[in-house]
């Protein structure tokens, strides 16, 4: 993926809404407030699941969707803000009639603090961004801030799935 050197971290979204085809921009238009910050806590009223596992990062959601389509007892929550992805994945979710999965847009971090400690069985970042250049490292989403948060999220047995 490459994205310009002015690219402004949070407002990466509206930039690119021009690229979304018209299903894509109606699903997101209809599930807005679903995949905001504001309805994260919602995740607190779906006890009824064996395994919570998070994506972070997840692109167009491949990964997601296989795996709520051959766990239906698992919840899968992704977070990202490449909203393309969202959008592509929202459509697959729609498809399939899948009810275990639970999408979120905007940065991770923002994510990460708000979830509850001792709470998911499992971490996925899949090829992150590699941000190779020193004056973007800030962007990294691995970093000490992120790591802290996934580790007081993880359960004591929970696992990081990470490939680079
Ligand atoms: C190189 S792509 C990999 C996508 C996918 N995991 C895969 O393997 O195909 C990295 C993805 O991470 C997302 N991403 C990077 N930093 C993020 C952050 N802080 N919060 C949410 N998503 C992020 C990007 O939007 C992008 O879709």
């Amino acid at each position: 993926m490459n994205y310009s050197d002015d690219f402004k971290f949070k407002n990466y979204f509206s930039s690119r809404n021009r690229s979304l085809t018209k299903d894509q921009k109606s699903i997101l238009d209809f599930y807005q407030e679903k995949v905001s910050l504001e309805s994260f806590s919602e995740l607190d009223q779906l006890n009824d699941y064996k395994n919570i596992s998070l994506e972070i990062g997840f692109g167009v959601g491949d990964i997601l969707l296989h795996n709520a389509l051959n766990f239906p007892n698992n919840l899968f929550v992704g977070i990202e803000y490449y909203k393309k992805g969202i959008a592509q994945l929202l459509l697959n979710m729609e498809k399939h009639n899948l009810k275990n999965i639970r999408l979120f847009y905007g940065d991770a971090l923002d994510y990460l603090k708000l979830a509850k400690t001792n709470y998911l069985d499992e971490v996925l970042i899949m090829f992150p961004d590699p941000w190779p250049k020193r004056r973007h490292w800030k962007r990294r989403i691995i970093n000490k801030d992120s790591v802290n948060e996934i580790s007081r999220i993880l359960k004591l047995n929970g696992r990081v799935l990470f490939f680079y």
